[in-house]
């Protein structure tokens, strides 16, 4: 079954411009209240847009780079093949250093890079035209994906359960249905209702900002809580699944994903309840080998300080830890939701499996 429909690479979060030279997306530091939209041509304004979480969640970050790197070929037409390559490799390296911790960045950088390796032998305005065909190719598989990991997620509960989530992993965040809410929005399409309970993702509030947002708008059942609300959630045994994204899956199954996502693991844990990350294979880096390998990015303290309030909440020299991700133990998870199929443990094993 195919989950790509036409008009899809127009209407997700991220897209072409209609003239073709400028990426166009969704301003996710405007949401909810506003829907505003930035265009971004030359490489500063696209690292901006994924170092401010303009555009972000791993997916979402990926396409963006795949289709950045398109863009920032166009004005390189005239330059020979050597000028050509350095340039967008230089280009490259500038893009993924705008964030550390989703692997879907420098995955899409590569595979940009390895159109332009593998096709020396073609004039730079053919290159430029294979760099556009593959970003398109990337946006198009991500909505495949996200489509079939949504199918197998689906597969796993059962109507009316009540669903936690933390932070945003909807189609914001990727390119149509989402990972982590995507059951939830595949189920709603087949009439099938669920009860979602999204943690509002303390400091920069995806669960309150967007995932709330992005269901509320679906017509899904979704009930907003504190992060420090989940314990009495579980507790009082409405939850009976946990679906939370990733940033980087590592080859032994422990993942990164937005902080505070181990602790919703490890009370669901304590209270029984299975607890399951979806994300594409895009996401899953196998030549990382545990969760202490992946690089956590640290952000502006002034997010967690002053961020949302009309005045600071705490003192100018209060000391500030501002983790943007932590990394979850693979043995808390029941299982990895991926679009070749669900990963059950033993992860080591079975994530080879997946890629032999
Ligand atoms: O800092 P963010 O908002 O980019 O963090 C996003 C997440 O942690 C998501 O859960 C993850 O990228 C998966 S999105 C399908």
């Amino acid at each position: 079954m195919s989950f790509f429909k036409e008009g899809d690479l127009q209407n997700g979060s991220v897209r072409l411009s209609d003239d073709g030279r400028s990426i166009v997306i969704i301003d996710q530091t405007k949401l909810p209240m506003t829907e505003a939209y930035l265009t971004l041509t030359t490489k500063e304004e696209i690292y901006n847009a994924i170092k401010i979480l303009a555009v972000r969640g791993a997916p979402a970050i990926g396409i963006c780079a795949a289709y950045g790197m398109y863009v920032l070929s166009i004005p390189k037409k005239d330059m020979g093949y050597d000028e050509f390559a350095a340039a967008m490799k230089a280009d490259g390296e500038y893009v993924n250093s705008s964030r550390p911790t989703a692997v879907n960045l420098s995955w899409a950088v590569k595979r940009q890079m390895a159109v332009i390796e593998g096709n020396k032998d073609k004039s730079v305005p053919e290159i430029i035209e294979l760099l556009k065909e593959e970003a398109i190719a990337i946006h198009k598989e991500d909505i495949e994906m996200c489509g079939t990991i949504s199918e197998y997620g689906l597969s796993l509960i059962k109507p009316g359960d009540g669903i936690l989530t933390h932070c945003n992993a909807g189609p914001l965040a990727t390119s149509k249905y989402g990972t982590a809410i995507g059951p939830m929005l595949l189920g709603k399409e087949r009439g099938i209702d669920f009860k979602v309970f999204a943690d509002e993702t303390r400091p920069l509030l995806q669960g309150a900002r967007l995932t709330s947002y992005e269901l509320t708008k679906a017509g899904i059942d979704v009930t907003l809580i504190c992060d420090n609300m989940a314990s009495m959630v579980m507790k009082n045994g409405w939850v009976q699944a946990c679906f939370v994204g990733c940033d980087r899956v590592a080859a032994n199954g422990d993942f990164a994903n937005k902080i505070g996502t181990s602790g919703v693991a490890i009370l669901a844990k304590y209270y029984g309840i299975p607890f399951y990350t979806l994300g594409p294979t895009s996401t899953i880096d196998m030549s990382c080998p545990t969760g202490a390998d992946i690089k956590i990015e640290q952000r502006d303290p002034e997010e967690v300080k002053k961020m949302w309030y009309k005045e600071p909440m705490a003192l100018e020299e209060t000391k500030c830890f501002n983790p943007s991700f932590d990394v979850t133990d693979h043995e808390l998870l029941t299982a990895i939701i991926t679009d070749r199929g669900i990963v059950y443990p033993p992860f080591d094993v079975n994530l080879k499996k997946l890629f032999a």
